[in-house]
């Protein structure tokens, strides 16, 4: 049998690149918060086994630069622990959303995803997800 573990990870808060970085509200997120959160447009509720449609945005709030020196580098998606998908991108030819189709056999947890930016680490962001019979 496989076991999982978590570990716990104290982050320096001063360190953009160490860790992952959340945004607590995003009401009030700051300019460079906006730039980096991915927003994930999901449904609520899903039936069991039936796909569904994700789409995760980086620049959703705020436009974040493409350009060589400067831009999104991938985005994952996880139903909670549960690694789903990935995508890679390419600076000024490739804009940072990631569509995935989706089938969940039960709960998970939240989706959740990651995005990482080359000169801003990583950032994470999740929305509530409910598998239905
Ligand atoms: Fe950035």
């Amino acid at each position: 049998m496989v076991t999982k573990t978590k570990q716990t990870i104290e982050a320096c808060t001063e360190d953009i690149f160490c860790g992952v970085n959340m945004v607590e509200d995003p009401k009030q997120a700051t300019d460079l918060e906006k730039k980096h959160l991915p927003i994930i447009t999901a449904p609520k509720k899903v039936k069991k086994g039936e796909c569904f449609e994700v789409t995760v945005e980086v620049g959703k709030l705020l436009k974040h630069p493409n350009e060589p020196g400067h831009f999104i580098q991938f985005i994952e998606l996880y139903a909670g622990d549960t690694y789903l998908a990935r995508m890679d991108f390419t600076a000024k030819t490739t804009c940072p959303v990631m569509k995935a189709c989706v089938s969940l056999d039960h709960a998970h947890g939240k989706l959740r995803t990651f995005e990482r930016c080359n000169l801003h680490g990583t950032w994470e962001n999740d929305v509530d997800i409910e598998v239905i019979e």
